[in-house]
């Protein structure tokens, strides 16, 4: 008796969308706010400008942009989707899940919605946590985003914090496949270690100070982990996966400092050439950085079909991840 070789579920991506919000504030506008110089802030992190949510536009309302721009992206319908999986560190609500009020947003009435809290990295656990459901088989298609109002939690007087942060949502439509060929999310590694909490916080919530409390940072302390921690995760993700980086077509990190994305790039021998780089339009917005770059990539025509592409980020907790994904 032969058997036939068990069809492999793949993850595939259908089609990407993004929102950024219509208020932009550059450098020169934050010279009049706090102590820093748009020279400071170019050489240290790369940023040049941020979006800010306005009046009305929570995390939630441009998550369902984004979601529906995924969708028309990808040219399914919003009643196809069972699996949304939103990440985000600065939810509408304490509860319910931002994921449900996308979920009612888009008139989705079946399958299942909810969060994910892995701050910066959430994007990336995000992907990993969709592949799972989709490749076990249990769910058809997901919507994956990243949606974030950063703003909202910022110290507004805290020179050191407030220059680097933006707000924005990316989303991506990830179809269960079943085939041969070898797209879709190829492998993907997570990690987290909750002994570097004071390092990158929120010094509030519901169980301890009842408010929402505000980020603080320890910006140098936080760099001196990232790239280490990165290449880690993605050195994991070639072994894994039997790829090099010399494979790769894009790499598309986690935008919050540019020197990061530079260094950890130099450390595994990807060139510049293959870098996405948002960082200097988006500022750092946390779980929705990727999707973003990701989107303004595809949408200018650099990541096409077939193209090998490596996500990674790190954040608060810490925690950390990558995940490659045959586009
Ligand atoms: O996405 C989640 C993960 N987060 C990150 O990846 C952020 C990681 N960290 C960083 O990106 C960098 O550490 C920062 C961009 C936050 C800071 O850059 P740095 O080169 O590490 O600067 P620093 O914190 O060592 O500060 C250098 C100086 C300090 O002054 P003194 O003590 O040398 O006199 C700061 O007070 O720069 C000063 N400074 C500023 N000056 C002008 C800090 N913030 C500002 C500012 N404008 N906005």
């Amino acid at each position: 008796m032969t058997f036939e070789p068990k069809t492999k579920i793949r993850s595939r991506v259908l089609g990407v969308g993004a929102c950024l919000p219509g208020r932009i504030a550059t450098n020169a506008d934050l010279e009049k706010m706090v102590d820093t110089s748009d020279d400071w802030i170019v050489q240290r992190t790369g940023i040049r400008q941020r979006h800010l949510a306005g009046p009305g536009e929570t995390t939630s309302t441009l998550a369902t942009k984004a979601a529906e721009r995924a969708l028309a992206a990808a040219g399914v319908s919003a009643d196809s989707i069972d699996l949304i999986v939103l990440a985000t560190s600065t939810p509408d609500y304490t509860f319910p899940a931002t994921a449900t009020q996308v979920q009612a947003a888009l008139g989705i009435t079946q399958g299942v919605a909810f969060d994910i809290q892995a701050v910066c990295s959430g994007f990336v656990f995000a992907v990993a946590t969709a592949d799972k459901f989709l490749t076990s088989g249990s769910h058809k298609r997901a919507l994956v985003i990243g949606a974030e109002t950063f703003s909202r939690i910022l110290d507004w007087e805290d020179r050191t914090t407030c220059v680097l942060f933006g707000d924005g949502a990316g989303a991506m439509v990830l179809d269960a496949v079943c085939d041969q060929s070898n797209t879709g999310v190829l492998g993907s590694r997570l990690r987290s270690d909750g002994r570097h909490r004071a390092k990158l916080f929120v010094d509030g919530g519901p169980s301890t100070t009842q408010t929402v409390g505000r980020l603080r940072m320890s910006g140098r302390e936080v760099f001196k982990h990232a790239v280490g921690m990165v290449t880690d995760v993605m050195t994991d993700v070639f072994k894994d996966t039997g790829t090099r980086s010399e494979d790769l077509d894009w790499f598309v990190p986690h935008q919050a400092n540019e020197r990061i994305i530079d260094a950890s790039a130099a450390k595994l021998g990807i060139p510049l050439s293959k870098i996405v780089k948002t960082v200097s339009m988006h500022g750092n917005t946390s779980a929705a950085s990727i999707p973003l770059a990701l989107c303004t990539a595809v949408n200018d025509g650099r990541i096409k079909r077939g193209d090998l592409v490596m996500i990674e980020a790190m954040g608060g907790g810490f925690t950390w991840g990558a995940a490659l994904i045959r586009w």
